[in-house]
């Protein structure tokens, strides 16, 4: 699915936002049930897979390797076929909009013994996957890109090697993407990384991991056994993280979000939002399937601006176009630094932003990995989330504390991790679902 549409959405400056919202289930976890599920014997259940753009693009891929999936009591159902049991496909793999389909099969296909393609909408033929194609051909793969980028083709019938692979960024989506490849390497491989980027694989998978003063290193082994298992997806702290934020930032506003997933390699959001001056609860703090799991409960606060870089970037890397809208309205000056990873996500994240939020008003400079945020008013005016649903969402919440109406183009994207964020948003404060 192009989101490239011209779908506008129509968001009217809020009062407060008071009430309950349940955001969709966590989708780096879903990619990874689905994907695991699949490689393992027998059946697995997903409990509340999300149905998100994103997850559903890893299922549809999964189906067309000849993996069944089926729904029972609304819960889904996922027939291993075992490490080798994937079967071939002439069609392309089509990813959509989704770099972890796309990177985490590639690692997943590349010890496969047949061939694949696969390719994906016009932001992901943009993203680079030479970052996936250099280890995983190191390891013994045969993947050739197009100048870095999609479509990819994957011969089969590789034997791959072990590697020890040294994570050039933190990237857990690369890091996946090695640890798929090593199930079907001879010996083990591991990743090591510098800063800690999300841990789910290594978590869902119970792989083993030695922690040192600057680094961990993440090891598999090749053939290991994934066993079939019952998965407890848990909502997102990413799509749970807008309507964080519109609590804080509009007066005499209380909201709660439940069962929200706070694995600390996702949630470093709240830090940051503590220390600004945040009023954010944890309630119900419990365990689900080995992820920290919470309700949050949000009061509005006065923020203040913060700098922050370095290792803490990694734990709310897909957070920070939320928090620059934070930001704008924060007394005084907040600077991120070390995040020119944003730059090659959906889109050029730290660009668009800029883009956006200065057209409405902001006093936002760009900076080659990162952003100098001034807090202030926001006026109204028109957007573009450019195709990104990141963007769209947070020019949304930009939208509830703005002087006046803000129109954002291409709005229909949210579908790719938030389908019925714009109803949640109208039901909780004023805005008017896209329109063509
Ligand atoms: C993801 C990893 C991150 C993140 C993305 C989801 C994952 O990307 O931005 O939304 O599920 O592994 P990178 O691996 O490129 O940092």
């Amino acid at each position: 699915m192009l989101h490239s549409g011209s779908h506008i959405a129509r968001v009217r400056p809020a009062s407060s936002v008071i009430g309950i919202v349940d955001v969709p289930s966590d989708k780096s976890i879903a990619h990874r049930a689905a994907i695991f599920s699949a490689l393992a014997e027998g059946a697995s259940r997903l409990v509340d897979y999300p149905t998100s753009d994103d997850p559903q693009s890893t299922l549809s891929c999964l189906k067309q390797l000849g993996v069944e999936v089926y729904e029972e009591d609304e819960i889904l159902v996922i027939e291993g076929k075992g490490l080798h049991g994937l079967t071939s496909t002439d069609a392309d793999l089509y990813c959509g909009n989704s770099g972890t389909t796309m990177r985490l099969l590639s690692g997943m296909l590349a010890g496969q013994s047949f061939s694949t393609t696969l390719s994906g909408d016009a932001s992901l033929a943009r993203r680079d996957m030479s970052r996936i194609r250099d280890p995983l051909n190191a390891m013994g793969a045969s993947i050739e890109l197009v100048e870095n980028h999609s479509p990819i083709r994957i011969a089969g019938g590789r034997a791959l090697k072990g590697l020890h692979y040294e994570l050039p960024v933190a990237s857990a989506q690369v890091k996946s993407a090695v640890l798929l490849a090593g199930l079907y390497a001879e010996g083990e491989s591991s990743v090591t990384e510098f800063a800690r980027s999300r841990d789910h694989t290594e978590r869902m998978l119970g792989l083993d991991i030695v922690e040192f003063a600057d680094r961990r290193v993440i090891t598999i082994k090749g053939g290991m056994d994934i066993k079939a298992r019952t998965w407890s997806i848990p909502r997102d702290f990413s799509a749970a993280a807008y309507f964080i934020v519109a609590a804080l930032v509009l007066p005499d506003s209380a909201l709660r979000i439940p069962r929200v997933g706070l694995n600390p390699t996702r949630a470093g959001l709240l830090d940051v939002l503590i220390a600004m001056g945040a009023r954010i609860y944890i309630e119900n703090e419990r365990v689900v399937g080995g992820e920290a799991v919470g309700d949050l409960v949000v009061f509005s606060s006065e923020l203040s601006g913060i700098e922050l870089g370095g290792d803490s970037i990694p734990n709310l890397i897909d957070e920070l176009p939320i928090l620059a809208v934070a930001a704008t309205c924060a007394e005084g000056k907040t600077v991120i630094r070390d995040a020119g990873e944003l730059r090659h996500k959906e889109s050029d994240r730290i660009h668009v932003l800029a883009e956006g939020l200065s057209s409405l008003g902001a006093d936002i400079e760009e900076l080659d990995d990162g952003m100098i945020i001034n807090g202030g008013k926001l006026s109204g005016g028109m957007v573009d989330s450019r195709g990104d649903h990141r963007i769209a969402m947070s020019l949304a919440i930009a939208g509830l504390v703005a002087d006046h109406q803000v129109s954002i183009r291409n709005a229909d994207c949210t579908a790719v991790s938030f389908p019925g964020f714009w109803e949640a948003l109208a039901e909780l404060a004023y805005a008017e679902t896209p329109e063509s």
